[in-house]
């Protein structure tokens, strides 16, 4: 039996996996973020490890002779937030999250005063990643820069907890904007740029190898056996991809999670940073990927959820599906930019927006305009990808919004790719995670990253393209017009 954990930026989640590829039992528990400023996004660290001991008392009552006998846990999390410890391992502050777009003058100063960074970091500095926020809070919260003894990622704030160690893993660690990603090591150039050194870094490990063992006090307190191995892990893309299976070049997917992600493996270390992706270790050993992210992808349809006050978010796509045809072309184009985006423009200061309202416009039609400006933001990224030397034919769809078939169908027509749901769709990191606690327990790479069963395909629909692509390109127009206008 094997745990994977991930902590995700809405949720955390557990699952429970066994040897003969079975997910036994799920469970979560909710987080919120914290916006104190515009722009600012972030969540207490102790809340994540509160959330994660209610999910694991969840899966517990649930499933107790199987919770009792894991073998290794696996972590998967949100990537690039930067969790900040003093050198008595208390939390500084608030963790800064990925989609914090405070930092984005310290990404110009720091492409100034090192040019080389795209091809080192395997992508442009943008204010998500961890190394700018270090350079934001040296600039304007001087006493907490100079408390910092160790900067970890949100997944390894748990593996604290859980084994006492300060580890991340290479998938991770490459969005710090601190590691050598050809290299697969810290850049003492890279931490030069944030006045930090080795030792403010956590050691690295593979995905799939050991990180450390449970202490017997996250034992008692958690209920699972002392001694048991912790593996090093994912971020939550490369955990999604180890859940699909998708280990060789090429293989890829698409999440629909409060990002936006396409994610493709490649057979080396292709950086592309002028197309706005990022080039990263993959969770396991020798392996890279590339990845196309956008920032409010589902999130888009919660924040109108909430907005307009609809019962949840299936509500409000039911809502969307009952636009018809003609409704549609003349339905408002939304652009989904509510916390700035990274692929492609790479622009923080960019803000969402809804064209060409009217006084036909209804919840429904608004509720359709911001699936559909997700799916083209999406279209967007996988551009990028292409352009940056992916080929894709066929793509996973994983997260929360993988729920949704009117998304899957629009993608997949879009995307001009088969787009493929799994019955652990939703599961996405979690899944992850678990194999690779599996794999640092002894098994085999290819044994555990099977691709699973297919629940159901969408093939690109030539009608719906024909509809979408005039909308599509009007929308790509609007970008560059409201930059200037910004
Ligand atoms: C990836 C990214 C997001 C977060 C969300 O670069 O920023 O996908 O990992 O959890």
């Amino acid at each position: 039996m094997f745990l994977g954990i991930d902590l995700g930026t809405s949720e955390v989640k557990v699952l429970l996996l066994d040897d003969a590829h079975q997910v036994l039992g799920t469970a979560g528990a909710p987080l919120e973020i914290s916006r104190p400023h515009p722009g600012h996004s972030e969540q207490a660290p102790a809340d994540w490890w509160k959330a994660t001991q209610s999910a694991l008392g969840r899966l517990r009552q649930q499933h107790p002779i199987a919770y009792a006998a894991v073998k290794a846990i696996g972590l998967s999390g949100q990537m690039h937030g930067a969790v900040l410890l003093d050198s008595d391992d208390s939390v500084v502050r608030p963790a800064m999250l990925w989609n914090d777009t405070r930092s984005a003058s310290e990404c110009m100063e720091m492409m100034t005063e090192l040019p080389e960074l795209p091809q080192i970091a395997g992508s442009l500095a943008m204010p998500g990643f961890t190394a700018p926020k270090l350079r934001w809070l040296a600039k304007h919260e001087s006493a907490q820069f100079a408390k910092v003894a160790k900067v970890l990622l949100p997944k390894d704030y748990l593996r604290l907890m859980l084994t006492g160690e300060h580890v991340t893993d290479m998938s991770d660690a490459s969005g710090t904007m601190w590691l050598d990603i050809s290299k697969r090591a810290w850049s003492s150039q890279l931490l030069a740029l944030t006045g930090l050194q080795m030792r403010h870094m956590p050691r690295l490990v593979e995905g799939h190898e050991v990180s450390g063992s449970l202490t017997s006090e996250a034992a008692n307190l958690l209920g699972l056996k002392s001694g048991i191995a912790v593996a090093g892990g994912a971020g939550d893309n490369a955990a999604s991809a180890i859940g699909m299976g998708a280990i060789h070049a090429g293989d890829g997917f698409l999440s629909l999670g409060t990002s936006g992600v396409a994610f493709v493996v490649t057979p080396n270390y292709l950086p592309n940073a002028a197309s706005a992706t990022h080039a990263f270790c993959h969770a396991i050993s020798n392996r890279w990927h590339q990845m196309s992210v956008m920032l409010s992808a589902a999130s888009s349809l919660q924040w109108l959820t909430r907005l307009i006050g609809a019962e949840s978010e299936a509500a409000l796509e039911a809502k969307a599906k009952s636009v018809t045809e003609t409704q549609r072309a003349s339905a408002p184009l939304f652009l989904p930019y509510l916390s700035g985006e990274r692929t492609p423009h790479n622009d923080a200061a960019i803000r969402g927006s809804f064209h060409e309202l009217s006084h036909d416009t209804d919840v429904a039609a608004l509720a359709y305009s911001v699936m559909e400006g997700v799916t083209f933001g999406l279209t967007d990224g996988l551009r990028a990808l292409k352009s940056a030397g992916s080929s894709i034919k066929r793509l996973s769809l994983v997260g929360g919004g993988a729920r949704s078939d009117l998304w899957a169908q629009q993608l997949a027509t879009m995307l001009d790719a088969e787009m493929v749901t799994h019955d652990s769709s939703a599961a996405g990191g979690a899944l992850g995670a678990a194999r690779l606690g599996w794999i640092a327990s002894g098994a085999s790479i290819e044994t555990v990253c099977t691709a699973p069963g297919i629940t159901r395909t969408y093939h690109p629909d030539p009608a719906e393209h024909a509809l979408l692509m005039p909308r599509y390109e009007r929308f790509r127009k609007l970008y560059p017009a409201l930059r200037d206008i910004h």
